[in-house]
C-alpha cells in the first residue's frame, strides 16, 4: 500500500480526495490543523473509509512537526491542499494569506526534496489566468497577474515550483488548476463547510434554500453574456478528487506538468439558480446586486490535455453536483438541529 501525505485533507477537496485514494488502494496520511474545517468532516471520513487513513492535527507552517512526520512515514507521494482560499478575505488580510499559503508550500516542497519524494501534486487554480482574452483557456494560455492576494499565492506557488524545477529536478510535480469545484460526496457524509458567509455560489444557494441566509445576491446582471450573469466552469468535487488519484498513476518524462481540472463547459449564475430550483423543487429568493470587484466575465477550461495526457475527465454532471450539494446541506442542517 502506498502512503500519500494529504495536507489539508480535512478540507473540502482534500476530504473527497482521501475517499478516492482509499478506494484506489492508497493509504492517506492527513495533516490538517482544522483551522478551516471541523470534526464533522473527520467523522464523515471515518464513516466512509473507516481506518483506511490516519489523521495528524498539525500546522504545515511548523517545519519541525512536518519534518518529524516525514521521518515517521515513507511517503510515495504528497498532495498539498492546505491553504486559505477566500478571495475577499485575502484582500482584507493579505499577510495571513501570504504567510500560510506560501510558507506551507515552501516547507512541504523542501521536505519533498530532502526526503526524495517521487511525486508532488499542487492545488492551483484557474485564477492564474486572470481575465483572459479568450473565454476558453488552455494550459499554455499566458498567465496574467491575479486580482487578489489569494490569486497571487497560487500564481507565486506555481512560480516557486517552476524555479525549483529549473535547477534541480527532484521529483515529478503536477499543478492542477481547478476551475469551480462544487457538490459533495453522494452519501452526504462530507461536503463543503464554509465558515461564515460563503464566498462560493453553491453553498450560498443551498444555505439560502434552507433559510440560513435570507436571500441570494447575484453580483451583476449586466455582463456581456447571454443572461448578463458571469459564466464559470463548475466541476463535481468527486471528479476533482479523482483527478488527484489519476495524478499518482500519471507517468511522463516531463517532470513538471500543468493540467486544467474542469468540464470544458460554462454555466451562468442564473442557470445555476434555475438548475438548483429544478433539482430541489424549491424557489430561491434572490436579488441583483452590483458587480463584485475582481469577478471576471467568463472562463472555462480546455480539457484536451487533462483528457489525453493525464487520462482524466469529469464524469458527473452539474445536476449531479447540485443534487449532492443539496443532500449534504440538508443532512448538515439536521446534524446541527
Ligand atoms: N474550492 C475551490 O473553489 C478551489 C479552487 C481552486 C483552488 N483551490 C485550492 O484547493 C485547495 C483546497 O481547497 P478547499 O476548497 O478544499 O479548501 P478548504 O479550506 O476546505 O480546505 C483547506 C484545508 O487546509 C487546512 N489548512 C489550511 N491551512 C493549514 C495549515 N497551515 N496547516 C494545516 N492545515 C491547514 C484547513 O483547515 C482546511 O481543512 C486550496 O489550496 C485552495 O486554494 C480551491
Amino acid at each position: 500500500m502506498k502512503n500519500v501525505l494529504v495536507t489539508g485533507g480535512a478540507g473540502y477537496i482534500g476530504s473527497h480526495t482521501v475517499v478516492s485514494l482509499v478506494e484506489q488502494g492508497f493509504y492517506p496520511v492527513v495533516v490538517d490543523d482544522l483551522r478551516s474545517s471541523s470534526s464533522l468532516i473527520l467523522e464523515g471520513l471515518s464513516t466512509l473509509v473507516k481506518d483506511g487513513y490516519t489523521f495528524h492535527r498539525e500546522d504545515v507552517c511548523d517545519l519541525d512537526s512536518m519534518t518529524r512526520l516525514f521521518q515517521e512515514y515513507r511517503f510515495d507521494a504528497v498532495i498539498h491542499f492546505a491553504a486559505y482560499k477566500s478571495v475577499g478575505d485575502s484582500c482584507e488580510e493579505p499577510l495571513k494569506y501570504y504567510h500560510n499559503n506560501l510558507l506551507g508550500l515552501i516547507n512541504i516542497l523542501g521536505l519533498c526534496r530532502d526526503f526524495c519524494i517521487p511525486k508532488f501534486v499542487f492545488s492551483s487554480s484557474c485564477t492564474v489566468y486572470g481575465e483572459p482574452d479568450e473565454k476558453q483557456v488552455y494550459e499554455h494560455t499566458p498567465k496574467r497577474l491575479p486580482e487578489s492576494p489569494y490569486g497571487f499565492t497560487k500564481w507565486m506557488g506555481e512560480q516557486i515550483i517552476e524555479d525549483l524545477h529549473r535547477n534541480v529536478v527532484p521529483f515529478q510535480t503536477l499543478c492542477l488548476r481547478y476551475f469551480n469545484p462544487i457538490g459533495a460526496h453522494p452519501s452526504g457524509m462530507i461536503g463543503e463547510l464554509p465558515k461564515g458567509i460563503p464566498n462560493n455560489l453553491l453553498p450560498y444557494i443551498t444555505q439560502t434554500a434552507t433559510g440560513e441566509l435570507s436571500s441570494l445576491t447575484i453580483f451583476g446582471d449586466d455582463y456581456p453574456t447571454p443572461d448578463g450573469t458571469c459564466i464559470r466552469d463548475y466541476v463535481h468535487v468527486c471528479d476533482v478528487a479523482d483527478a488527484h488519484v489519476q495524478s499518482l498513476f500519471f507517468s511522463d518524462p516531463n517532470p513538471l506538468c500543468f493540467f486544467n481540472i474542469g468540464t470544458g463547459c460554462g454555466s451562468s449564475v442564473l442557470e445555476m439558480v434555475r438548475l438548483f430550483e429544478q433539482v430541489s423543487g424549491k424557489t430561491l429568493p434572490y436579488t441583483i446586486g452590483k458587480r463584485r470587484k475582481g469577478d471576471i466575465t467568463e472562463i472555462f477550461a480546455n480539457v484536451n490535455a487533462s483528457k489525453n495526457l493525464l487520462g482524466w475527465s469529469a464524469k458527473r454532471t452539474v445536476e449531479d453536483a447540485i443534487r449532492d450539494a443539496w443532500n449534504w446541506e440538508q443532512r448538515r442542517n439536521k446534524t446541527h438541529d
